[in-house]
């Protein structure tokens, strides 16, 4: 079966004056439907980078990241921005909750985009709140909750289109440690329920959670190991 993630000699360079970060320096690998990934690796290695480009957020200098079969460096912005909304969840260390909505109304935001009528989409936003534990929080201001129900709000967000990938760019890195273990938890029943799930974090516990994990070092992947077993397969620099 075609991996739901390939990424083929990626780069991405930023230009600083004279200077040229080689934030992704040539990246290959492969993410299966219903893999559970870390990505981990020193500040500045390009986690985020690579999270944004894998998510369509940001386009590689070179190289192809295809998605479930589509090559999406090739597609039109349009067509790209339904396609995230269909196919893939974002979620960020600093949630990125718009303040003046409520819990529901955050949730319900990916689904107006989606088209999808009102009375559905406040059915589903409510259903997704459940699903997270916040079903007694819906009318809540994302100041009105703590720092794991923000997070909580934020993966029902990035649940809104049912989609096929959760990316996840160290999401438990604002959170205290036991708030964190709780979340990581959450993803880790999305897995079993069926989402693949990517992560970022520089936590070797939270890596350790999950079945596999890529690391990342001056924009190269440096190993690529089953948690708990052997490495898959040597780093190629
Ligand atoms: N917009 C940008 N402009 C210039 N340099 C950038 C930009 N974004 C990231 N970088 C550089 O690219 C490298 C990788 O950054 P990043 O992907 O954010 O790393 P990480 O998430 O692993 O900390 C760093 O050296 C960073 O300074
Ligand atoms: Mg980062």
């Amino acid at each position: 079966m075609a991996s739901l993630i390939q990424a083929r000699d990626l780069t991405k360079l930023y230009r600083m004056g004279d200077e040229t970060v080689h934030a992704l320096a040539g990246v290959n690998f492969d993410i299966a439907r219903g893999e559970y990934c870390a990505i981990v690796g020193p500040s500045g290695s390009g986690k985020s980078t690579l999270m944004n480009i894998i998510g369509g957020l940001d386009t590689p200098t070179s190289g192809r990241i295809v998605i479930a079969g589509n090559d999406i460096g090739a597609m039109a912005d349009d067509d790209l921005a339904v396609f995230r909304n269909q196919t893939i969840g974002f979620v960020f260390q600093s949630f990125n909750l718009l303040p003046r909505m409520t819990a529901l109304e955050n949730v319900e935001l990916p689904m107006i985009y989606g088209g999808i009528a009102p009375k559905e989409r406040r059915e589903r936003a409510a259903a997704l709140l459940e699903r997270v534990g916040l079903g007694a929080r819906m009318t809540h201001r994302p100041t009105q909750l703590s720092g794991g129900q923000q997070q909580r709000v934020a993966i029902a967000r990035a649940l809104a289109g049912n989609p096929a990938l959760i990316l996840a760019d160290e999401p438990t890195g604002a959170l205290d440690t036991n708030t964190g273990k709780e979340i990581l938890a959450l993803f880790g029943r999305l897995n079993r329920e069926g989402a693949t799930v990517v992560l970022v974090t520089h936590d070797h516990e939270v890596a350790a959670a999950t079945k596999r994990t890529i690391e990342m070092r001056d924009g190269h992947i440096v190993s690529d190991r089953i948690n708990g077993g052997t490495p898959r397969h040597d780093a190629h620099l």
